[in-house]
């Protein structure tokens, strides 16, 4: 699974925003968050994009890179809230293998202390093709504060996805 000789997980991160897209927005401050973050971390960044707010480019990013099998976990920022462009739990779970409800629970749950605003997100996780996938909100504010949630629990959730064929039925 994990695909670099020192035994660091191969990361990817997928912006998804329209106006990033579009080039209106110059600036990936929640992208280049996340990439700080989780190079700090032990994290090796192989893969990185911006992709506008619709479900067939999103679904088609994840699975391409879940599918190539050089990236072990996803870490996506925007488009999980209320608006009619935030398609982005929409695009995750039609490509996932398994969900795991629970990371975004907590990211909510855990983080209602800093907003209200926390309960706005529909960010969801999974798994494809042995690859996990998190959802983050768009803010870098956001994205600062839900990830500090699900770090602790992501080298652990990735050692399980590891196994994952186990689940299968001979
Ligand atoms: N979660 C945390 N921890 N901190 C935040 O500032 N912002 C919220 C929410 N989740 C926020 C947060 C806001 S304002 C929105 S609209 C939703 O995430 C969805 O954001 P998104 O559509 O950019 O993903």
């Amino acid at each position: 699974m994990s695909n670099t000789s020192d035994g660091k997980f191969n990361l990817g991160v997928l912006t998804i925003s329209d106006t990033g897209a579009s080039g209106e927005r110059a600036v990936d401050g929640s992208g280049d968050a996340i990439c700080q973050i989780m190079a700090q971390d032990g994290y090796a960044l192989v893969e990185r994009d911006v992709v506008a707010d619709e479900v067939s480019l999103i679904s088609a990013k994840l699975s391409e890179w879940c599918d190539g099998g050089n990236v072990d976990l996803i870490l996506t920022t925007g488009g999980t809230g209320l608006g009619p462009r935030d398609v982005t739990p929409e695009a995750t779970r039609a490509v996932l293998d398994i969900e795991a409800p629970g990371v975004g629970e907590a990211m909510r749950m855990q983080t209602l202390q800093f907003t209200p605003f926390a309960m706005l997100s529909r960010a969801t996780a999974g798994v494809r093709s042995g690859c996990l996938i998190v959802n983050l909100p768009g803010s870098e504010k956001a994205v600062r504060e839900t990830l500090a949630v699900a770090m602790p629990a992501l080298s652990h959730g990735l050692e399980m996805v590891k196994g994952w064929r186990t689940h299968a039925i001979p």
